[in-house]
């Protein structure tokens, strides 16, 4: 049974601060996806803590927000067949040292915070970071 789901990505700071982006989503559509929505945007901090507010509490929060505000972002509404865990995959683990060879972060990522791709993490997420980027 067929499972088309919408995903959220992002394009991070540091892929398009070196013009990786045509080449990332190629990567995304030579893996079925389908890049329904598009938008390049430069966010502000507190944009950058409310999207994040889930880690809140973690030890990274700060930098991370300062880091996902530093500079323009591309944001991305992808769908395909099981779309949320299919995009997990392809990004690969959140260190780029420990992700699999022919990953998003194996290929592009610099390090744990510069790691190029953000991803949902489930169906329920998605939905909630979709309507975050591209309500209205
Ligand atoms: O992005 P992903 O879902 O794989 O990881 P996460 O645990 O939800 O963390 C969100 C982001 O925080 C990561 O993508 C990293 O860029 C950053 N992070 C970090 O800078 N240092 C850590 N120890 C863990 C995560
Ligand atoms: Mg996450």
């Amino acid at each position: 049974m067929s499972n088309i789901q919408k995903t959220l990505s992002i394009i991070k700071p540091d892929a398009v601060e070196r013009n990786l982006q045509d080449q990332i989503k190629q990567d995304f559509i030579n893996n079925g996806f389908e890049i329904i929505k598009e938008k390049k945007i430069h966010i502000s901090k507190e944009e950058a803590e409310s999207f994040y507010k889930v880690h809140e509490s973690k030890p990274f929060y700060n930098d991370l927000c300062t880091y996902l505000s530093s500079g323009p972002i591309i944001v991305m509404s992808l769908q395909k067949d099981n779309a949320v865990m299919d995009n997990r995959k392809l990004m690969g683990a959140t260190n780029p040292t420990e992700a699999e060879e022919g990953t998003l972060r194996k290929k592009y990522g610099i390090s744990i915070d510069k790691n190029s791709v953000h991803g949902s993490d489930s169906s329920e997420n998605a939905k909630i970071e979709l309507d975050f980027f591209f309500k209205n």
